[in-house]
This record gives structure tokens, sequence and C-alpha cells, in this order.
């Protein structure tokens, strides 16, 4: 790559069409991409295809597809925060991504949600910077409703613990989301912001779902996420890697289910998948 002369700067793309950062070109890629933040998840979310192989790996942005349950599929790690994730959706929908589902960790506001349980997000509060260069702050960061319903479905086959609402996504780890930083520093303006986020019913706090969410309803592609709770903020207990696996496998099996909800409703005829479907659907796989 070095040396290599693109096609523009507004627009770099290498002559065999390869976007900049994730160095991918189209047919690369599934229209269905799980985005965990960490390029080693990419791996981890591959090893329950039953075939995969890496496509490219460039920085923070590590990229394997393949086939789960026979759906083409692909990851591409976001690296952390806005500004990566941005980049990430951005040249992913260039080469003919259009459903993204985070597959990440998460910080737990309330006791309520157990370190180890999932989060599936319906919105994101924007405390994030990137999103504020695309859209005026009152537009909201919300995800797909059919993605969202998948994501339900497959936590509920899979008998994990899960809880459904509202996140909130800071581009900064630890003053951003009230962490004291370097030297016990925190300015006045972060302090009592986990409170506030608890009396309005926000669950956790996270780096890229309002990012994706923005961007996919900026451009009309789809999204959801699915996070792990490896911290809560309430008991203040901290475990690593806490519930990953289930997020994994969860946001695996939503593409599955995704893919058969997206073949019924090009067969119906209908714009978009609506409750009716879905029972028709349910009642098929139980018969299978
Ligand atoms: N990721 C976050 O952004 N915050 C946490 O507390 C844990 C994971």
């Amino acid at each position: 790559m070095s040396g290599e002369r693109l096609t523009s700067a507004s627009q770099p793309i290498s002559s065999e069409g390869r976007v900049y950062h994730l160095n991918l070109k189209k047919g690369d890629v599934s229209r269905y991409v799980l985005l965990p933040g960490d390029p080693e998840r990419v791996p981890r979310i591959a090893k329950y295809w039953e075939k995969s192989w890496k496509v490219a790996e460039h920085r923070e942005y590590v990229t394997y597809s393949g086939y789960y349950k026979g759906v083409f599929v692909s990851s591409t790690s976001t690296g952390i925060g806005g500004p990566a994730t941005a980049i990430a959706i951005e040249e992913l929908a260039r080469v003919g991504a259009d459903t993204f589902i985070r597959v990440g960790t998460t910080g737990a506001l309330t006791k309520s949600v157990k370190v180890g349980d999932l989060i599936i997000s319906t919105g994101a509060v924007r405390l994030d910077g990137t999103s504020k260069h695309y859209v005026i702050p009152e537009y909201p960061a919300v995800a797909s409703f059919d993605v969202v319903m998948a994501l339900i479905e497959a936590a509920e086959e899979l008998g994990v613990r899960y809880h459904v609402g509202l996140t909130a996504s800071s581009d900064s780890f630890y003053v951003g989301q009230e962490r004291p930083g370097y030297r016990g520093y925190l300015p006045p303006f972060q302090r009592g912001l986990i409170e506030f986020l608890r009396s309005v019913n926000v669950l956790n706090f996270e780096m890229e779902a309002a990012t994706i969410f923005t961007l996919s309803n900026i451009y009309g592609l789809r999204s959801g996420a699915v996070c792990a709770a490896i911290a809560n903020r309430e008991t203040e207990e901290f475990i690593v890697d806490a519930g990953v696996e289930d997020a994994i496998k969860v946001a695996n099996e939503a593409v599955k289910i995704l893919s058969e909800w997206d073949d019924l409703v090009s067969k119906s005829g209908r714009k978009i998948l609506t409750p009716s479907l879905i029972g028709e659907w349910f009642g098929g796989r139980k018969k299978r």
C-alpha cells in the first residue's frame, strides 16, 4: 500500500477498488456485518461459522467473511470509539454492507443488570462527538426495529439473560463515563452523569452504538447492538470478558434469523417486516 496512488483525496480508493482504511473491495463482505470493537474478537465470532476466511487486516480493522448456518456473513472490528467506528461504517457501506450488529462490551448503570448479562440497545444517547459532525443533536440514534427483534429472538432461543433499552455512548471511557481521570480529575460537568442517566432509564455506557445507529439512519441502513455487561457502575464489579461469548452467540444467531425474515419479506412482496410475517416464520420454525 505504501506509495500507492489512490483515486482521489476526497474518495480514497485503490485502483483495484479497495477502500483506504479497511482494505476491502465489493464482494469481500456480506450485507450482514458483525462489529466488535476488539480485532481479537473477530476470529472468536468466526469460530462459530462452518466456514470462514480472513479478508483483510489494516490498523484496528480486521475483517473475516464466511458462512453461519448457510448465511454469508462478515465481521469487522471497529476499534474503540466514534471516529474509528464511523470510518468502518463509511467504508463497509461502500463495499455493499447494509446491516450492522455491534457485538460489544459495556458498563451497566444499574444493579438490576448483573455482570455477564447482555444489553440489547433500542437507541443511544449521543454523548459521542463523531455523530455531531454528521447531523443536528436532536436527530435520534435509534436501532432498527427488525434487528432489535432478531437479537431478542436469538437471546430467547439461546436462553441467556438479557435486557432491552437505552444506551449512552461516550467518546471517553474514563472522565466521560464519570470515572475519575488521572490524579482523580473529574470536572464538575461530568459529576452526577451516572445518576442522571439512571433517572432517565438509560441502562449502560459504551462507546460506539450512537455512531453506528446515527450513520445507519442517515444512510438508510440497518443496525443494532448487543453488548455484554463486563462492569456494573452501581455494584463496582468489573469482570473481564464476562458475557462476551453469549453476546457473540446471540449476534451470530440474530444474523440467521434476520436473513430468514429478509427472505420472507421479499417473498411476501411487503416492504417491511410485519408482526404477521414473524408469526408465520415462528409457526414454520416450530414445525422444523
Ligand atoms: N466499555 C465501556 O465503554 N464502559 C465500560 O464500563 C465497560 C466497557
